[in-house]
């Protein structure tokens, strides 16, 4: 069938002027925070080898992968997200950067995934990763820069759902479940299908106890970190290492209250994400006003390893730029656009057009934001399409100012205007 080439690729989008204005707002934010949390950019690239982002980034985002053969037969895939190039790049090229590594980037991502409100099949992400440590105030600075850069866009309202993989993956283990297993029951648990994770693990040779146990941790959600605590510590009773994981989450939880910030935390025992690698503390960021996730990140302290034979610990968070912008539209947050001045240059004939454009390109190296008519409709119609765009002062460059050495300086909205000495403009637009 003809592709209808009015269109966009289906999950793809144009983004507007004012889109594109509010995606490079949050960037601006994403990038500031960066700066201050000491996260320094790297730019990987947009196509990697297939092998390396299909690593450990779960069966249902593996097969979402927009996977091609390059012109030089090799298998490659577009990025569906930046965790796995870095972990790439940090176990190559930074292998023996001082610890710990904190690395920004911001950039387009690709999942075949379904389109609708909030997923998209090219989107945008602002990612941090904080790589070297595997101690709980890591896990603690990644949740105070996520409440910080929620509150950087002025999201407020915002919960971050919470849980520790260790639980889960120490239950299941201790079954004798191998992680292959693991992550399928985890994939289930991803997709809320709790009968079926139970169904999965009992086919798998989970006990009858280990089923018990299952059960009471999927009935573990709340607000309350105690009651959640308390429930999984008596549910996990006779598993060491899901006890060792709930004794790390409350500790990494207990340092994020001492730091005084205010997040609302969901705690929910049966929370799994799509993404094989983690290995720690998990979580998601939502908003009422959207039923998907903005953000979401956890610990992975094995991915390193797989690509360079030394594991190094690390943790990190992405927010999905696109539903940020969404979920700002939501909540009414609209960043004030800092507008500039606007100055139009407009040749009175077309005998002037040079001295105009002359006029535009001075101006600009003053720093004044200047425009040149260049649809010659005439100086009355370029003057009322000057008022409709909100231009602030048009120069009007016509020969018998010229003559002088003059031009009109006109104010747009007092609707008032002067002749004025050309090496004079500068200094009176330049100060807006
Ligand atoms: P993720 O949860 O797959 O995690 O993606 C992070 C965020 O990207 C999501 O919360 C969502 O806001 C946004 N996102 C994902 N898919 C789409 C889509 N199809 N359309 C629009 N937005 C989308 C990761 O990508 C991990 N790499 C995060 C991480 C970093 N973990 C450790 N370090």
């Amino acid at each position: 069938m003809r592709p209808d080439l009015r269109q966009t690729v289906r999950g793809m989008r144009d983004l507007l002027p004012d889109e594109t204005w509010r995606l490079r707002f949050i960037e601006g934010c994403a990038r500031r925070l960066a700066e201050l949390y000491g996260y320094e950019e790297v730019i990987t690239p947009i196509i990697e080898y297939y092998e390396l982002l299909a690593a450990k980034i779960g069966e249902e985002n593996r097969k979402r992968m927009y996977v091609f053969e390059d012109l030089g037969g090799r298998k490659v895939a577009l990025r569906p997200e930046f965790t796995a190039s870095i972990a790439r790049l940090v176990s190559t090229r930074m292998v023996s950067a001082p610890k710990p590594i904190r690395l920004f980037s911001f950039g387009s991502l690709y999942r075949y995934d379904e389109p609708q409100l909030g997923r998209y099949r090219e989107f945008w992400q602002a990612n941090y990763e904080l790589i070297g440590s595997d101690k709980p105030e890591a896990d603690a600075e990644i949740l105070s820069l996520t409440s910080d850069f929620l509150e950087a866009v002025g999201l407020r309202n915002y919960v971050i759902k919470i849980n520790h993989v260790g639980v889960l993956r120490g239950i299941l283990g201790h079954e004798g479940i191998s992680e292959d297993g693991q992550n399928s029951i985890m994939q289930l648990l991803d997709k809320k299908d709790w009968d079926g994770a139970l169904k999965l693990a009992e086919d798998y040779g989970a006990s009858q106890r280990c089923v018990e146990t299952l059960k009471r941790l999927f009935n573990l959600r709340s607000e309350d970190k105690n009651a959640v605590f308390k429930g999984v510590s008596e549910a996990v009773e006779g598993y060491p290492s899901a006890l060792e994981a709930l004794d790390n989450f409350s500790g990494i939880i207990d340092l994020v209250e001492r730091i005084g910030l205010k997040i609302r935390f969901q705690f929910e025992a049966s929370f799994a994400r799509g993404l094989e690698y983690y290995t720690g503390v998990i979580f998601e960021v939502y908003v009422p006003e959207l039923n998907i996730a903005v953000g979401g990140g956890g610990r992975y302290d094995r991915l390193i390893g797989l690509f360079g034979g030394i594991d190094m610990p690390a943790i990190g968070v992405a927010f999905g730029v696109d539903r940020i912008m969404l979920a700002m539209e939501e909540q009414g947050v609209n960043p004030p656009k800092p507008e500039r001045k606007r100055v139009l240059v407009v040749a009175v004939d077309e005998n002037n057009v040079a001295d105009a454009l002359k006029i535009a390109v001075a101006l600009r190296r003053h720093g004044v934001q200047a425009e040149i008519d260049v649809m010659r409709r005439g100086l009355s119609r370029a003057l009322s399409d000057a008022d409709r765009r909100r231009i602030a002062y048009a120069i009007i460059v016509g020969p018998k100012e010229l003559g002088e050495g003059k031009v009109i300086l006109r104010d747009m909205r007092n609707k008032v205007q002067e002749e004025i000495r050309i090496e004079d403009l500068p200094g009176k637009l330049s100060v807006f």
